[in-house]
């Protein structure tokens, strides 16, 4: 993987993407403690204060992470938190015929007062673009459980193939989807969309 320096911070229309600062510890553990926000998520929601513990530990690793973040999303016309964007090594997905252990994938999470706006899909583009262009990853993945719909149509508005087994569990043995983006797929479905997502580096 080749090296990128400094934090990638990613602009959209609407919305501002940047790595985890100190101060952010309340609005994750928020998000990971709520019941509607955890329905399809690992084992549901945590503990106020294992959520805490887990936020806090996020945000100290973040300086020693390269190239592989966990990106708040804030609006661009005002700091306000609507959920984050991910990008983590594979890890938690049992898959007995696949090899998954070198892969990147996608996850995150918005308040559900930001929900079914488009907000989770815009915030995923540039950080796809981010993936395949600077990281020059071939393919990036992404789970599902079976029953979030939502995120499965998020990944599906991004052109994610939904893989057609469905044997794999995540660690708390939930059966998942698998969902793939090749990077040969995503540049020949690059639009206007994903061409008004823009990176800055800093
Ligand atoms: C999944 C999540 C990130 C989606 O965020 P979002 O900003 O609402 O996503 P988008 O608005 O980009 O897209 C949501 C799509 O789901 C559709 N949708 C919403 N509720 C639905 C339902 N009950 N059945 C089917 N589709 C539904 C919306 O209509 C929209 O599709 P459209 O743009 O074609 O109309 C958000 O719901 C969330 O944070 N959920 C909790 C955490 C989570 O499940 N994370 C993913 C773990 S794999």
């Amino acid at each position: 993987m080749p090296k990128f320096s400094g934090n990638p911070v990613f602009e959209t229309c609407r919305l501002r993407l940047r790595t985890l600062q100190p101060g952010d510890e309340e609005f994750l553990a928020l998000l990971d403690s709520d019941p509607e926000v955890m329905q399809y998520v690992h084992s549901g929601p945590l503990s106020r204060h294992a959520a805490l513990e887990f936020a806090k530990t996020q945000i100290e690793l973040t300086q020693y992470r390269q190239h592989l973040h966990k990106w708040i999303i804030e609006f661009r016309d005002h700091p306000i938190q609507a959920g984050w964007v991910e990008l983590s090594k594979f890890e938690g997905v049992f898959d007995p015929e696949h090899s998954l252990g070198d892969d990147i994938s996608l996850g995150y999470e918005l308040a559900p007062s930001f929900w079914n706006k488009g907000i989770a899909a815009e915030a995923a583009r540039p950080v796809l673009a981010y993936a395949f262009e600077a990281l020059k990853l071939n393919r990036v993945v992404a789970f599902t459980r079976i029953d979030n719909v939502r995120s499965a149509r998020v990944l599906e508005k991004l052109e994610f193939q939904q893989q057609a087994r469905r044997h794999h569990k995540d660690d708390a043995g939930n059966e998942c989807w698998l969902h793939v983006l090749w990077a040969t797929h995503w540049r020949t479905i690059l639009d206007d969309k994903q061409g008004a997502s823009l990176i800055v580096d800093r």
